[in-house]
């Protein structure tokens, strides 16, 4: 039975005063207020769930709920009543970031209880405990309290990633230790309430690896051994970890004594200004899917006045390549949104500009790198944002537009040995996702063009570009 709560029926009213000209129309977003973390991705009894950070009282971050959706194929949701509320002594001051598990039929979730224990957003003053809470029919969870209390001296201890293998539970949990040096923690467990320490999995060496590794993931694809963090602390560095927080991976061996021989090096997950705190799943024909939340802490929300904030990204697709490089490509169940299609013939311009006369929301753009001569070629969307190729960089750049030159930043990627790039862009009412190469890399942002302004003009400066595909759909 789906019971509305006063804070459902206050973000249900809310939601019909939100301002549509930046919500999204094919993500996930709150119905109004805020989000943060995807949370428990689950597949169960032939629904997928998603849970959310979510605070439904305004679009500012507070004490946290878990907000839920459902989808049957992961692209048409349902919102359903808020599924967990910080209303117990171990996590009034949140139920932090968590994920679901299928315990036998049993569908269960683990997240961490946050306490303040002095003034309300010090978090310098803190107590975080992991806790479970389960449900018989999907939609109401009973809180069975703390499960996992943390180690002697460590404060920040959450974001619990819990995984059956090897006859066990797992759980995998983000920890800032006294050496402010961040790390996961690896945990085993027969039955999801008894967990006993197995080691640390791995950790930061230097302070530029960060102080906090939030939100682990630790899943195996293409027989590799994938750990995900969303380490705090890490500072730019020319091109690289420009976002406030970063997102990125490990690849590696989880070795018969569980511990984790790492092969290749932290990388970014994705390259634009808006992604963090993604997790994984396993769908149900055995893809790895991974969802982030498409925002940034400490960035600026324009939709924030407009009374929500925060998305996730579009599913993706998870792979792992012989070039040590995971893969993310959109989940092939989008296709389902096209409608109205539309495909160009090659063609090339110089110092010249070519409209789009309709606006699509998915682009299939591809550049033949080694004919064109311009310094710098792309196409703009509206006047929200510019993706341009900058030849003597050899950089792919994602450059947002705006009068609020906090968000006017760029973004970019390396254009190494390619003699063709293929762009598969997705573009909703205020974000862009941009798959490059095969989902060789992606960026993802926001972006914030002015009403009704969002074609595609492509353009050039100084020389020539050769467009050899254009494809488009709006979905
Ligand atoms: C990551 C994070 C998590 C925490 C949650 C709180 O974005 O800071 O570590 O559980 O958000 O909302």
């Amino acid at each position: 039975m789906e019971t509305l709560s006063d804070a459902d029926i206050f973000v249900k009213n809310t939601a019909k005063t939100v301002d549509n000209l930046y919500y999204p129309t094919f993500h996930v977003a709150a119905e109004s207020g805020w989000i943060n973390d995807p949370n428990g991705l689950i597949y169960i009894n032939g629904y997928y769930h998603f849970f959310f950070q979510h605070y439904p009282y305004s679009a500012e971050w507070g004490p946290m709920h878990w907000g839920h959706v459902i989808s049957k194929d992961l692209v048409h949701w349902e919102h359903l009543p808020i599924a967990l509320y910080p209303d117990q002594d171990y996590d009034r001051g949140g139920c932090y970031s968590g994920s679901a598990v299928d315990n036998n039929g049993v569908f269960t979730l683990i997240y961490t209880g946050n306490v303040w224990l002095g003034a309300e957003g010090d978090d310098t003053h803190i107590r975080q405990v992991q806790c479970m809470a389960t449900s018989t029919d999907g939609i109401n969870f009973i809180k069975h309290g703390p499960v996992l209390y943390p180690p002697e001296g460590i404060m920040h201890f959450r974001d619990p990633k819990v995984w059956r293998a090897r006859d066990s539970w797992w759980m995998v949990v983000g920890a800032r230790p006294q050496t402010n040096l961040g790390e996961v923690r690896l945990y085993q467990s027969p039955n999801l309430t008894d967990w006993t320490f197995v080691r640390i999995l791995d950790q930061a060496t230097t302070s530029q690896e960060g102080f906090m590794w939030e939100c682990p993931d630790f899943f195996n694809v293409n027989n590799k051994d994938i750990l995900i963090t969303s380490p705090q602390g890490i500072d730019a560095q020319g091109y690289d970890y420009r976002n406030h927080f970063q997102s990125g991976y490990r690849c590696g061996v989880w070795e018969k004594d569980s511990s984790y021989t790492v092969q290749e090096e932290f990388k970014e997950i994705d390259h634009g200004h808006d992604f963090y705190a993604p997790q994984s799943f396993t769908a149900a024909d055995g893809r790895r899917i991974m969802v982030g939340w498409m925002n940034m802490w400490n960035s600026t929300m324009p939709t924030q006045k407009q009374g929500w904030a925060g998305a996730f990204t579009l599913p993706r697709e998870v792979n792992y390549n012989e070039h040590g490089r995971l893969l993310c490509t959109p989940i092939t169940e989008l296709e389902q949104l096209r409608s109205d299609y539309n495909a160009l013939k090659p063609f090339s311009l110089t110092n010249m500009r070519v409209g789009l006369a309709t606006q699509y929301q998915e682009y299939k753009i591809s550049f033949d790198l080694a004919k064109s001569t311009a310094e710098r070629y792309g196409f703009t969307i509206g006047d929200g944002a510019k993706i341009f190729i900058d030849s003597q960089s050899k950089r792919l750049v994602l450059e947002r537009l705006s009068t609020d030159l906090t968000l006017n930043t760029e973004r970019s990627i390396p254009l190494i040995a390619c003699s063709k790039i293929n762009l598969h862009i997705f573009v909703d009412a205020s974000s862009i996702e941009i798959f490059v190469n095969d989902g060789e890399y992606t960026l993802t942002s926001n972006f914030y063009p002015s009403a009704g302004n969002n074609t595609v003009t492509f353009y050039t400066e100084n020389g020539k570009a050769v467009v050899s595909s254009v494809e488009c759909w709006k979905l």
